[in-house]
C-alpha cells in the first residue's frame, strides 16, 4: 500500500500550490510507493481549491495504486510482481507468470499443477459459441471477431458475473485466460475456412494454442517445441504492462461495475489501435512498404518530418526512454525462430535490423529517446510462424488477458475504488438564448 511521504524532519511531506491571482496557498500531501516516483495526492484539490488538474493523455497522472507491474522507463526495467522480465522470460513459463500476476507470487509445484489443470479444463468453448463466428464475414478483421465473441461470453457465463463475489471473479478470470487462445484460434480458422480445432487437455498452454491454430482434421499435427517455447516466451513478454491504454480501458469499464467479459472486450477494442497493440501489425505493413534497405533513409526522413503523419511503427514509447527490455528478448527470440524455421535470411529481418541500426544512430531518435518497443520484432516472428498479419494483435490480446484480469481484480478489491469519472477544461460556448428555426439564417 502507499504511504504518506515524510520529509527530512519526519513530518508529513507536502507540496504547496500558490495561486498568484489571489495569493492563496494550498498544501497537497505527497504519497510514496515501494519504488518509483512519489505522487502528489490531488483527490481533494477540486473540493479545496475549485481547480481541476489538466493532463490529456495522462502523461503525468497516476490513475491508481497497483502492486502488479513496475516500469522504470529511463532504466528500461520491467518487473512483474518484483521479478525482472528477463528472469521470467528465461526461467518461467506462461502459466507460472499468469499465477504470479494473479496471486502476487510464483507458484510452488502443487500450486502450479492445480492452476494449470484448472486453466486447461476451462479452455473449451460452449458449443453454441460457433454461431457467433458465422455472423461475421470470412474476411472480417479477427480483432473485430475477438471484441464480439469475448463480449458475448457474458451471455453464456452468468454464473461468474457477480463482481462482488471473489469466487465469481476468479472463475471469470480463469475462463478468460483459458478461452482466449480457443477464441483466437477459431477466429483464424474461420477466416481461412478450416474447421475449428478443439483444445487438447494433454497439451501445455502454448502448445495447445499452436495446435488449435495449425492442426487440421486430416492429419496428425506435431507442435514444434522450439516454436511452442517461443510462443510461451512471447506471451510472457506481453502479459502485463502497468496502466497502458487497454489496461486503463479495462479498469475504467470495470469501475462502473460492468461484468468482466464486457471489460475485457473493451480492452481488446483499445488494444486494436495502431498506436498500441495494433503496432505489431503496422510494423510488418511498414516493413513491407519500405521493401528494401535502400529505402530506409527515405522513411527515416519521413518519420522525422512534422508535416508527414508517418511514424516509425514499433519505435517509441510513452514510458520507455530507453530500450524496451521486451524488445531485446523479442530480438533474440526472432533469431531463434528464424533459425529453427531455416528462414535466417528473411529479408524483413535484415530490413528491420538495418532500420533499427540507422534509427538508433540518428540524432532525431536519439534526442527524442525513441527506441524499438515490444512490437518491433513480434510481427517478423509471427510471420515466420505462418501467422497472418491480421492475427498479430489477436496474439497480443491472448497474452494481455491475464494482465487485464489481474488489474481488474486489483481494482475491484481496492477499498478506495470508485467509478472513474474525469472532468474537463471546457472551451465551448457559454450559455446562450435558444434561437427559433425561423431566425436561423
Ligand atoms: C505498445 O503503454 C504501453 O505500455 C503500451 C505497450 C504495452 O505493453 O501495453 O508497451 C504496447 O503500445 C507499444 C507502443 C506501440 N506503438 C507504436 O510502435 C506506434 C509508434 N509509436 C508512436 O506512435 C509513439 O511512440 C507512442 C504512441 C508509442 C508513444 O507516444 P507518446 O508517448 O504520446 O509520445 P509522443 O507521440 O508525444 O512523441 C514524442 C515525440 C513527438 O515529437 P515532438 O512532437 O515532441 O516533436 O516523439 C515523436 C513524436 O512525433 N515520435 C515519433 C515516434 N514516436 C514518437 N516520431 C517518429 N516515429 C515514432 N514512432
Amino acid at each position: 500500500m502507499s504511504d504518506t511521504s515524510m520529509d527530512a524532519n519526519g513530518r508529513n511531506r507536502t507540496v504547496t500550490l500558490t495561486d498568484n491571482a489571489t495569493g492563496r496557498t494550498f498544501e497537497l500531501p505527497v504519497l510514496s510507493g515501494s519504488t518509483g516516483p512519489d505522487v502528489i495526492d490531488v483527490r481533494s484539490l477540486y473540493s479545496d481549491t475549485n481547480f481541476f488538474t489538466f493532463d490529456p493523455g495522462y502523461t503525468s497522472t497516476g490513475s491508481c495504486e497497483s502492486a502488479i507491474t513496475f516500469i522504470d522507463g529511463d532504466a528500461g526495467v520491467l518487473l512483474y510482481r518484483g521479478y525482472p522480465i528477463m528472469d521470467l522470460a528465461a526461467n518461467a513459463d506462461f502459466m507460472e507468470v499468469c499465477y504470479l500476476l494473479l496471486y502476487g507470487d510464483l507458484p510452488n509445484s502443487d500450486q502450479k499443477r492445480k492452476f494449470e489443470h484448472d486453466i486447461t479444463y476451462h479452455t473449451m468453448l460452449h458449443a453454441q459459441m460457433n454461431k457467433f463466428y458465422e455472423g461475421f464475414r470470412r474476411d472480417s478483421h479477427p480483432m473485430a471477431v475477438m471484441v464480439g465473441v469475448v463480449g458475448a461470453l457474458s451471455a453464456f457465463y452468468h454464473d461468474s458475473t457477480d463482481i462482488t463475489n471473489p469466487r465469481h471473479r476468479m472463475v471469470a478470470s480463469y475462463r478468460l485466460i483459458a478461452k482466449m487462445p480457443s477464441i483466437a484460434a477459431w477466429a483464424y480458422k474461420y477466416a481461412i475456412g478450416q474447421p475449428f480445432i478443439y483444445p487438447r487437455n494433454e497439451l501445455k498452454f502454448s502448445e495447445n494454442f499452436l495446435h488449435m491454430l495449425f492442426a487440421n482434421p486430416c492429419e496428425n499435427y506435431k507442435v514444434n517445441p522450439v516454436l511452442a517455447k517461443a510462443m510461451d516466451r512471447i506471451l510472457i513478454l506481453h502479459a502485463d504492462h502497468e496502466q497502458n491504454a487497454s489496461t486503463s480501458t479495462v479498469r475504467l469499464a470495470g469501475s462502473s461495475g460492468a461484468n468482466p467479459f464486457a471489460c475485457i472486450a473493451a480492452g481488446i477494442a483499445s488494444l486494436w489501435g495502431p498506436a498500441h497493440g495494433g503496432a505489431n501489425e503496422a510494423v510488418l505493413k511498414m516493413l513491407e512498404e519500405i521493401g528494401d534497405v535502400s529505402r530506409v533513409p527515405e522513411y527515416i526522413k519521413r518519420a522525422k518530418d512534422k508535416d508527414d503523419p508517418f511514424r516509425l511503427m514499433g519505435f517509441g514509447h510513452r514510458v520507455y526512454r530507453n530500450y524496451d527490455p521486451r524488445a531485446k528478448i523479442m530480438r533474440e527470440t526472432c533469431h531463434e525462430v528464424l533459425q529453427e524455421l531455416d528462414v535466417g535470411d528473411e529479408p524483413l529481418l535484415e530490413l528491420s535490423m538495418e532500420l533499427e541500426r540507422i534509427a538508433l544512430e540518428d540524432d532525431y531518435f536519439v534526442e527524442k529517446k525513441l527506441y524499438p518497443n515490444v512490437d518491433f520484432y513480434s510481427g517478423i516472428i509471427f510471420k515466420a510462424m505462418g501467422i497472418p498479419t491480421s492475427m498479430f494483435t489477436v496474439l497480443f490480446a491472448v497474452a494481455r488477458t491475464v494482465g487485464w484480469v489481474a488489474q481488474w481484480n486489483e481494482m475491484i478489491e481496492d477499498p478506495t475504488q470508485k467509478i472513474g469519472r474525469p472532468r474537463q477544461l471546457y472551451t465551448g460556448p457559454t450559455q446562450r438564448k435558444f434561437k427559433p428555426l425561423a431566425q436561423r439564417i
